[in-house]
């Protein structure tokens, strides 16, 4: 992999969309991955698109309804239930198939610290497995047997550790520093090492912090929003002065599909965000737009090894010709109204298996709490 060395207006277009393209979409079922699928499949171009999804407990089919309730985008889409870190679900799946965008992941930081080995079962054997099936398809391509399926890996802002200053840029090293944002760095090296070593026509983007409608509520944003609807408390953790660079969903799958049409082989694109900004302002906004008092809002102990700071440089990205559509401000109203909106969504998520989750995450933080100022 070229880690960003290579100039930035390099070009191509890759025929993975209209009519007989075929995607695996994997990981579809979850937040990005479900508005990666609902925009490809909406557009009415002839793509057709096969979800591999485990369904974890951050995955629904719930995300995909819209498509199933529409029989044109129905017929251009297969639901499979199964695991990117079994050959099996696999192997037959990437057989058929144009291109992998793999979304699959356990995606929240505070769950890898309480227990790390999902993380990396599915960050690193299931990216292997995901890599092998591909390395295979391009060995049957070179014989003429097929044209080689290309693979997007989804990674994200975290491999680069905390950036107290400056933005990282795609050559950086890479200084992970939770379980999760470790095991997403060690699939960003596989990818790098099967285009090294095998010539696979590979690419990795990293995103910024992620926020939107179909959210799962673990998250900041949808945790306090949905928390201040029941008026419960808000637990911000430390200081609340962590930045993060804040990217609407459709921005970032957006530009997902336009780095796998357009971008070069081996390449990795930062994809940062629109609005650099510390957690106690993105509370107040949200609470704005709630109409609910900041005394809701508690401090708690904060999250070990918190990274401080996310911020990436984006001019690669933007050298190839993408640039973010959702200003914050009306992306956080959408998104506030939408779950305003959608109750019966979240509290289905918020039942079950959550309580014991929150009682874990936030029991005794919220018991030792103070105020906040
Ligand atoms: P999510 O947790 O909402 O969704 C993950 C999906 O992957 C779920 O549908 C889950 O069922 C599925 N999954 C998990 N393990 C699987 C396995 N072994 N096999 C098949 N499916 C499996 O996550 P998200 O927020 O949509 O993130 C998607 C990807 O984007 C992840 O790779 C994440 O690291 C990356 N990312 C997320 C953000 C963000 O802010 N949310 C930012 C940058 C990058
Ligand atoms: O930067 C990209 C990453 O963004 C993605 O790779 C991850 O998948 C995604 O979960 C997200 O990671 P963060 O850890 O930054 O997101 P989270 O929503 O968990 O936290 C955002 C900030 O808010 C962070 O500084 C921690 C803080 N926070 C979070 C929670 C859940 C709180 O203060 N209180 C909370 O209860």
């Amino acid at each position: 992999m070229r880690d960003g060395a290579e100039p930035a207006g390099r070009r191509s277009v890759h025929p993975l969309a209209g009519p007989g393209a075929h995607l695996l979409v994997s990981g579809g079922a979850g937040f990005i991955g479900s508005c990666f699928v609902r925009e490809v499949l909406g557009r009415r171009d002839g793509t057709r698109i096969t979800v591999l999804d485990k369904l974890t407990y951050a995955g629904s089919e719930a995300n995909l309804a819209a498509i199933r309730a529409d029989p044109e985008q129905a017929g251009r889409f297969r639901f499979v239930r199964g695991d990117i870190a079994n050959p099996a679900d696999v192997d037959p799946l990437v057989e058929t198939t144009d291109a992998v965008v793999n979304f699959a992941a356990e995606s929240h930081v505070d769950r890898s610290i309480l227990d790390p080995e999902a993380f990396l079962t599915t960050g690193v054997i299931g990216v292997h497995v995901l890599l092998e099936a591909c390395r295979r398809a391009t060995e049957r391509a070179r014989e003429g047997a097929r044209s080689a399926p290309r693979y997007l890996q989804v990674s994200t802002d975290e491999v680069y550790g905390s950036v107290e200053q400056g933005r990282s840029w795609e050559g950086d090293p890479l200084a992970p520093r939770s379980p999760y944002s470790a095991a997403k760095a060690a699939g960003d090296m596989l990818v790098r090492s099967y285009v090294a070593t095998y010539g696979l026509d590979a690419l990795v983007t990293r995103g910024a912090n992620t926020y939107g409608p179909h959210q799962h509520p673990e998250k900041l944003i949808p945790l306090f929003v949905t928390n201040a609807i029941d008026d419960q408390p808000l637990p911000l953790y430390g200081d609340g002065l962590q930045r993060r660079d804040w990217l609407h969903v459709a921005d970032h799958a957006g530009a997902i599909e336009f780095v796998l049409r357009h971008g070069a082989s081996g390449e990795i694109y930062n994809i940062p965000g629109s609005a650099e900004m510390t957690n106690r302002d993105v509370v107040t906004v949200l609470l704005e737009r709630l109409g609910k008092p900041w005394s809701l809002v508690r401090t708690v102990a904060d999250r070990p090894g918190h990274d401080r700071r996310y911020a990436m440089d984006g001019g690669k990205l933007a050298a190839l010709g993408w640039q973010n559509r959702m200003p914050f401000e009306a992306g956080i109203a959408e998104t506030v109204d939408w779950f305003r909106a959608n109750e019966g969504w979240w509290r289905a998520i918020r039942s079950g298996d959550w309580d014991d989750y929150y009682a874990r995450q936030y029991g005794a933080r919220l018991a030792a709490s103070t105020q906040a100022d």
